[in-house]
């Protein structure tokens, strides 16, 4: 029998609960607070042992000196590396994929910089799709180079064999240490199929040692997109987006195996990199919301998708739910994804100057960067969230002068629309 990756308040009867209806309580338990029905913040930055011998032992379990004897439980030690809100957060982000365990960070960058450098060694090659996000594009070609670690891209989109001719270029036939994608792509919504990479990965690993597959997640994750059962490794997030959901907190999430997830915690333990208890408890509230918020916002953005693409003034509109019934990118997003989620992006007719106007008219969407919150945002990415791309980049990865990246919110879908109404006449 394989072991359960839930905790027994995860199931009733011995069937699982929904994820929904776990929110509100998962992995917590009111008699460890005075009852309190929430998870108290635990704002300390370190714990009283009972004893010395406790102390010896809760270090040696933290840093893998020992394993916990057969009935030892690890305790809380300092809140760098364990804190009850951190710990209530992990279990219950586990819960919408399934996944064994989790790591919580202070920022998405955090999360993605902190994995990179657990895997990543001197001499290694990377293979990544792109775009991905301007941060992540950073950190992967202009950081990792400094510690000897070879970057090679592959367009979204591309096929196998067009992933393995990047790849044959780029290294000469060296095995892979890691793919890392986002799918779908921030800004483009250009999508990579995940289980072509596991068998990818696979196929170019050095032997003994298994390529991960790691998955940044962002745009439709936790829920319209599970990468873990089309065979990637981890998942990674920005909670500062979709999770966080309301514009006020920085966070970030890394998933998959225990096995992958405790080196993952130890490489955070020293760079320092976990959120901290008053961001954990932001996330549990923003949790027991996250189907119903992500749910009114994917159904919003079909309305404003269908009005920008029939607009005059809108070149073209990059949404999940608009691909061509039957070319490869609908096959891809039948198999991979459970709905379109709420990111559009689109080119306004002409360049830069009337992106800008239009950015500049609108009231009630705020021109921001960020995505995933209750509000709708609206920015620029060439010259903002990928102004670091080069020009050359930008042309490669199908980012132009001309497109507007749009997150759909909460709001009422026509009073967005007329927003944008307003805003396309000024342009
Ligand atoms: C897809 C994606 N991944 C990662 C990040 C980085 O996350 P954070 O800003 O929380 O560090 C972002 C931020 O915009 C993003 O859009």
């Amino acid at each position: 029998m394989t072991k359960p990756k839930r905790k027994p308040d995860g199931y009733i009867g011995g069937n699982p609960l929904r994820p929904e209806s776990l929110m509100m309580s998962y992995g917590y338990d009111p008699a460890l607070s005075e009852g309190s029905v929430k998870t108290p913040i635990f704002q300390t930055s370190t714990f009283v042992f009972k004893n010395a011998e406790e102390g010896k032992a809760f270090f040696e379990m933290a840093y893998g000196l020992r394993e916990a004897a057969p009935g030892e439980a690890m305790g809380l030690i300092y809140s760098r590396i364990n804190n009850p809100d951190l710990e209530v957060l992990e279990d219950r982000l586990t819960v919408w994929e399934d996944a064994e365990a989790c790591a919580a960070f202070g920022s998405g960058m955090a999360a993605i910089t902190t994995m990179l450098l657990e895997f990543l060694k001197p001499g290694d090659v990377l293979l990544h799709s792109e775009p991905v996000y301007g941060g992540t594009d950073h950190f992967i070609k202009h950081v990792l180079p400094r510690f000897g670690i070879t970057p090679v891209c592959f367009a979204a989109g591309a096929t196998r064999a067009q992933v393995e001719a990047a790849l044959d270029a780029g290294t000469g036939g060296k095995p892979l240490a890691m793919i890392f994608v986002e799918t779908p792509a921030n800004p483009t919504n250009a999508m990579v199929d995940i289980a072509m990479c596991a068998a990818l990965a696979k196929a170019r690993s050095a032997p003994g040692r298994p390529a991960i597959v790691a998955v940044d997640n962002t745009f439709l994750g936790p829920l319209w997109q599970a990468p873990l059962a089309h065979g990637a490794d981890l998942v990674l997030y920005s909670a500062t987006k979709f999770i966080g959901g309301h514009s006020d907190v920085i966070a970030g999430a890394c998933l998959g195996s225990r096995a992958l997830i405790t080196r993952v915690k130890a490489m955070r333990t020293f760079l320092g990199t976990m959120a901290g208890p008053h961001t954990c408890w932001l996330l549990l509230r923003s949790l027991e919301t996250l189907k119903l918020r992500m749910t009114s916002q994917m159904k919003n953005a079909r309305y404003v998708a269908d009005f920008l693409a029939d607009h005059p003034k809108v070149q073209r509109v990059y949404y999940l739910g608009h691909l061509a019934a039957g070319s490869p990118e609908a096959d891809l997003f039948a198999r991979q994804c459970t709905a379109a989620g709420s990111m559009i992006s689109f080119d306004v007719v002409g360049g830069q100057p009337e992106a800008f106007r239009l950015l500049d008219a609108l009231k009630l969407v705020k021109l921001a960067v960020s995505l995933g919150g209750t509000e709708s945002l609206a920015e620029h990415p060439a010259s903002m969230t990928h102004a670091d791309v080069t020009a050359e980049g930008k042309t490669r990865m199908g980012i132009t002068p001309a497109m507007v990246r749009l997150s759909i919110g909460v709001e009422h879908p026509e009073d967005v629309i007329a927003d944008l109404e307003q805003a396309l006449a000024a342009v």
